[in-house]
């Protein structure tokens, strides 16, 4: 089956912002990458977009789609409708057409230290390190998080105070905060609980609404909270 829709792409041409419109015949089934690609190589090779895995692994793809941030690769355009806008995400500058400036999210997610820390005696022991199921499922949801921006780009704290760390990366730290092998939780909470970390949250939870991966990233900020409110009660009876 096939259908006439309408792409209306925001697009910026490195010094203008602009809306483009493309008409083509979309067959059911077909995601929004797939229609950004068909306009790339049938009706304006100039369109930029970032893609890679095409199966909502990479997290490169997310674009706002009538409002709301998505994957395009698994996005169906049928699913949306035949008119779609399409934008880059919000909350990061755009540096061509649909492509956003990822530098600053990444730069934050690697500063909560998103890798499991061993000191002490335990720093590179080779011994297995055992985990039972129960400590295996404390964390396991938040570490399936594709870095895709979505989280971010709705995230009001981020979008008001640009050195807020933001939901993802909280997410990133409460992934290994709550892992059981790891030994850098005092670490991570001293680098979060400063002013541009978890108490900038106002727990608008967008960011839960619109991760692709059902991960809650608003739930990892809340439990990083309690993590650092218990770091804080426990500095001052020390
Ligand atoms: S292209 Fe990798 S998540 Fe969409």
């Amino acid at each position: 089956m096939e259908r006439e829709v309408l792409f209306r792409i925001r697009r910026f041409d490195g010094e203008h912002a602009y809306w483009q419109d493309f008409q083509f015949k979309a067959r059911k089934g077909m995601t929004v990458l797939e229609g950004l690609y068909h306009i790339k190589e049938s009706i304006d090779g100039s369109l930029s977009f970032r893609a890679s895995c095409r199966m909502g692994v990479c997290g490169s793809c997310a674009v706002k789609v009538n409002g709301r941030p998505r994957l395009a690769c698994e996005t169906q355009i049928f699913d949306i409708g035949d008119t779609l806008e399409i934008e880059p995400l919000d909350n990061m500058s755009v540096l061509r057409d649909l492509v956003v400036d990822m530098d600053g999210f990444f730069r934050k997610h690697e500063a909560v230290k998103p890798y499991l820390i061993r000191g002490g005696d335990n720093y590179g022991n080779p011994k297995e390190l055992m985990q039972t199921p129960k400590e295996l499922h404390a964390y396991y949801d938040f570490s399936l998080c594709i870095k895709c921006g979505a989280c971010y780009s709705v995230c009001p704290a981020s979008a008001t105070r640009s050195d807020y760390l933001g939901p993802a990366a909280m997410t990133a730290a409460y992934r290994f905060c709550a892992d059981s092998r790891d030994e850098g939780k005092d670490e991570r909470l001293r680098l979060v609980s400063g002013s541009e970390g978890v108490w900038r949250c106002h727990f608008n939870a967008e960011c839960s609404e619109v991760c692709p991966k059902n991960i809650e990233p608003a739930k990892a900020v809340q439990k990083m909270k309690l993590m650092s409110a218990i770091r804080i009660i426990k500095s001052i009876f020390r």
